[in-house]
């Protein structure tokens, strides 16, 4: 077991730093801060519909599922379900998710959202894999312990969050046919983002069948990627 420490990251949110692969699990510029900007405002707050099936690639911390179910708790998206399906080869331990500030950061002294907070976050680590489990209301989540590139989606998925390590560390990850297995099982108008903004990644993306932009990143980062499944005409 890797036995991970939590380093602070600019905007006082923990990542955990990996060092065989000399990489951390976020931006050391604010881990939160970049979550929010990619994940949530650049992907999932484009997407418009009452019921959003969700796939993730690298559930890790937990933090994008954890920042999604607060965003539909606090009713600041349309949506009113969604199913959020996350792949991770490496779980972390349950006690290493546990040492992460993030309820404390994202209930920012509220108390009544703190408590949920924090039940949601031990909810997702402690959630058996494989299964779907009900963490609130309206957000259901299903982590499948597996490894990316030998998995064949199936479902039709509205938003994908692209986030695995990067492609320097995990080229295999961010190649056209994991980008091709990704088109297939993407809905009509679905939206993936991610952090980066490699001419590769985004050569990768588009031969897959996917539109792709650049678009501002967060502090620190100029640009990332967003690509849709646009319908053809
Ligand atoms: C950049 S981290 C981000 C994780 C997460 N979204 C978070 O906020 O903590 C990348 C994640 O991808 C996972 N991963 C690496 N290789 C994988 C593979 N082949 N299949 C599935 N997950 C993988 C890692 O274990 C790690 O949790």
């Amino acid at each position: 077991m890797q036995n991970f420490k939590p380093i602070i990251t600019n905007d006082g949110s923990h990542t955990f730093y990996v060092p065989e692969i000399d990489e951390c699990y976020h931006s050391t510029n604010g881990a939160i801060q970049e979550s929010r900007h990619i994940f949530i405002d650049a992907g999932l707050k484009q997407c418009e519909k009452t019921e959003i099936n969700l796939l993730e690639i690298g559930f890790g911390t937990g933090l994008n599922a954890l920042l999604t179910a607060v965003l539909l708790e606090k009713e600041e998206i349309r949506a009113k379900k969604i199913n959020y399906t996350s792949i991770e080869l490496y779980p972390l331990a349950v006690e290493e998710a546990m040492q992460l500030n993030y309820p404390e950061l994202i209930a920012q002294k509220d108390d009544n959202l703190l408590k949920k907070v924090e039940s949601f976050f031990e909810k997702m680590h402690t959630s058996p894999w494989g299964k779907e489990v009900q963490i609130s209301e309206k957000f259901f989540l299903r982590k499948l312990h597996l490894d990316f590139t030998l998995y064949e989606p199936n479902g039709s998925f509205d938003v994908i969050y692209f986030d695995a390590f990067s492609p320097e560390k995990q080229p295999e990850m961010w190649s056209e046919a994991m980008f091709k297995k990704l088109y297939l099982c993407a809905a009509k108008n679905a939206v993936m983002t991610t952090y980066s903004a490699k001419g590769a990644v985004r050569r990768a993306m588009q031969s897959a069948g996917f539109t792709v932009e650049r678009i501002p990143g967060p502090p620190g980062k100029r640009e990332i990627l967003r690509a849709r499944k646009l319908s053809k005409l």
